[in-house]
Order: structure tokens, then C-alpha cells, then sequence
């Protein structure tokens, strides 16, 4: 069995901070997203993973995971080149697979549960493709399934404006290289992609087996700033455990909370489920709950609270941030005067 991480596309979403990076590369709870994915593989015994990179910055990604040696798995990368669509970057991968059967993983796409489970299922019951399905309020931003009365699949539309289920494709697909053959035949869609949903869609209309399974837990696709905050609460929630490494001075710790080595706590208050990263300084201030502050950050006399905050930032005199995104480097400070005064990157949002 061979895993696939797709970490192309423009991250429009998520600019500006897809500006310097790719979105998969944004962490949840200090980790990047699609770490989360890899992590996944490998934890079912896939080691043999290949990433493949769109045009954002893909170099990152290479630097980031190197071999894969230091997360336990062999990486080989493949180059997307211009974005077409999932079923073409998928198509890129034929060599990589071989004869094997693989599973294909969103870089962007988090299961609370992981995968485990699923490929049970998908091998023992040798379908020729396998995909996952998840209730959501507004099938129209996803792939969508179509039953017939005994719930068998008969089909898949993708972003459908009139859905005709509320049950939608998660981003990760189970195949057999038969779905090789069936890529190669596929037309563009309306909004000009190769797409993997199409692709299923024919493997049913053909009378291939392919299976589906409803996720338990939650599923996100981390493509905005408000998943990626929920994302980072829900992980916290479910992962954090109080390990403290750093110094403590004078400061107080309420729940879960994790604080990294040479990290300083000075007169602050910690309130988990929460991270603190590597070497951050944090003085006279009250961080948490659901918030994660990445590596050298130094924070004074501020609040901060159900954020994400990137290595190296710089947050003095706030009286209070929530809910927000913080990219690396940044500086947020209090201006003593009456006006707001800003220098920030295109594309940014600020609300005052
Ligand atoms: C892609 C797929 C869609 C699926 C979604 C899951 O959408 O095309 O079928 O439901 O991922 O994250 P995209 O991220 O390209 O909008």
C-alpha cells in the first residue's frame, strides 16, 4: 500500500499567509497540516509516500520533510507543475504506484479519528476504489454523493449547486491503479480541472466496486483562516496533555497545557488546552484557552486567546486578541495614541 499527499493549489483563502508558504504548511497546534496527514499514513504502516507539489513555494516542502526519515517514512516528490486538478496530480503518480493499491491524502484535509479504519475496510473488502463521506451543512463547497433508495452509491457530482445529498466527499480516496486507466479518458470540468470526483463518478457508472464509508468524528478542510483556528482548538482539545518543559516564574497553569523546551513563563497565566513553543518569552500576560504559540515568540503584557500564532512574532500591550491568525515575524503592538496605524501584507484582514 502507497500514500499520496497532495500539497499543491493557491491558497487563496489563506492569504496572505499563503503569500510565503503553502497552505499545507500553516500549523495546527505547532505542526503543519499536512504533517497531520503524513503522520496518519505512517501510523497505519504506509511509509512509502509521495508529496506532490504545486507551485506555491514547493521548495518548503522539500526542506520540511527532507527523505521523510525523521517521521519514520520514505518521500519521493512529484511535481504538479501547472494546477489541473486532483485527478491530474493523482495521474502523475503512476510510476510512484505501480501495481500497488494506494490511498490518496488532501494535504489540507484533518480526521479526528485518522484513517486507520477505513483501509481496514478497503482492503479486506477489495473494492476498486473506496471514498469517505461526511454530513455537512453546505454540500455545495464539496464533492457530493448520489444514493439510490438502499443507499448504494450510484454516483458523485462535484460543488453541485442543487445537491442532491448532504453527504460529502472528504479528501482522502482509497484506489486500485485501475483508476489510472479511467484518468487518462477524463475531460475537464466546467471550471477547467481534472477531477477525481469525475473519475469515481465513471469507475460506478462502469460497474467498477466502489465503496464508501461515513467518517465518524469530526473532518475539516482547512482552507481558511476560521478552520484553521477551529482546527487548532479541536486538536488542542484532543491531543494536548500538560508537559512542561520550560521555566516557570511566578506563573500559573490551569488545565491541559504544553510548554517547550527553553521556553520562559514570567508573572503569566496559562490556560489550556494550549501550546507554547520552543524558546518563546512570555511575560505579564494570560495566553489560552485553544491557542498555539509557535517557536521564539515573545509576548508581554497582552491576553490572547483561540489563536494561532507563528514562530518568531512579536505581541506587546494588547489588551486582548481572539480568534486570530498570526503569520511568522509579525509585530502587534499597542499604539498609545488615539489612531490605529498599520503596515501589513496584501491581502491581510484586520479588524479594529
Ligand atoms: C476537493 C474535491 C472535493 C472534496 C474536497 C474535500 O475540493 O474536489 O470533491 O469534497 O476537496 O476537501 P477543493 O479543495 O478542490 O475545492
Amino acid at each position: 500500500m502507497k500514500g499520496i499527499i497532495l500539497h499543491g493549489g493557491a491558497g487563496t483563502r489563506l492569504r496572505p499567509l499563503s503569500f510565503s508558504g503553502p497552505k499545507q504548511l500553516v500549523p495546527v497546534a505547532n505542526k503543519p497540516v499536512s504533517q497531520w496527514c503524513l503522520e496518519d499514513l505512517v501510523s497505519c504502516g504506509i511509509t512509502e509516500i509521495s508529496i506532490v507539489l504545486g507551485e506555491t513555494f514547493p521548495e518548503l516542502v522539500r526542506e520540511y520533510y527532507g527523505d521523510g526519515s525523521r517521521f519514520n517514512a520514505n518521500i519521493t516528490y512529484i511535481y504538479q507543475g501547472r494546477p489541473l486538478g486532483i485527478a491530474q496530480a493523482v495521474g502523475l503518480c503512476r510510476e510512484f504506484v505501480s501495481n500497488e493499491s494506494f490511498v490518496v491524502y488532501l494535504g489540507d484535509n484533518l480526521l479526528q479519528k485518522g484513517i486507520g479504519k477505513y483501509l481496514e475496510k478497503f482492503s479486506t473488502e477489495d473494492f476498486d476504489a473506496m471514498v469517505l463521506l461526511k454530513e455537512v451543512d453546505d454540500p455545495t463547497r464539496f464533492g457530493v454523493a448520489v444514493f439510490d433508495e438502499n443507499k448504494k452509491l450510484i454516483g458523485l457530482v462535484e460543488k453541485p449547486k442543487k445537491p442532491p445529498t448532504n453527504y460529502a466527499l472528504v479528501g482522502v480516496y482509497f484506489f486500485k491503479p485501475v483508476v489510472f486507466d479511467i484518468i487518462d479518458e477524463l475531460k475537464p470540468s466546467w471550471r477547467g480541472e481534472y477531477e477525481i470526483t469525475d473519475a469515481i463518478h465513471t469507475m460506478i457508472k462502469e460497474g467498477f466496486n466502489v465503496g464508501y464509508e461515513i467518517v465518524e468524528g469530526w473532518w475539516l478542510d482547512t482552507g481558511k483562516k476560521d478552520d484553521i483556528l477551529q482546527a487548532n482548538a479541536l486538536i488542542l482539545d484532543e491531543q494536548a496533555v500538560q508537559q512542561v518543559e520550560g521555566d516557570l516564574l511566578d506563573s500559573r497553569l490551569e488545565g491541559r497545557v504544553i510548554v517547550k523546551g527553553g521556553a520562559k513563563i514570567v508573572k503569566s497565566t496559562l490556560r489550556g488546552p494550549l501550546i507554547i513553543g520552543e524558546n518563546c518569552h512570555i511575560e505579564n500576560s494570560f495566553i489560552g484557552p485553544y491557542t498555539s504559540i509557535g517557536n521564539n515568540c515573545r509576548i508581554e503584557n497582552s491576553r490572547i486567546e483561540f489563536s494561532v500564532v507563528l514562530e518568531g512574532s512579536f505581541i506587546e500591550n494588547v489588551e486582548r486578541l481572539d480568534e486570530s491568525l498570526i503569520g511568522r515575524y509579525a509585530k502587534v503592538i499597542k499604539n498609545t495614541g488615539k489612531s490605529v496605524k498599520l503596515h501589513i501584507g496584501d491581502y491581510s484582514e484586520v479588524e479594529v
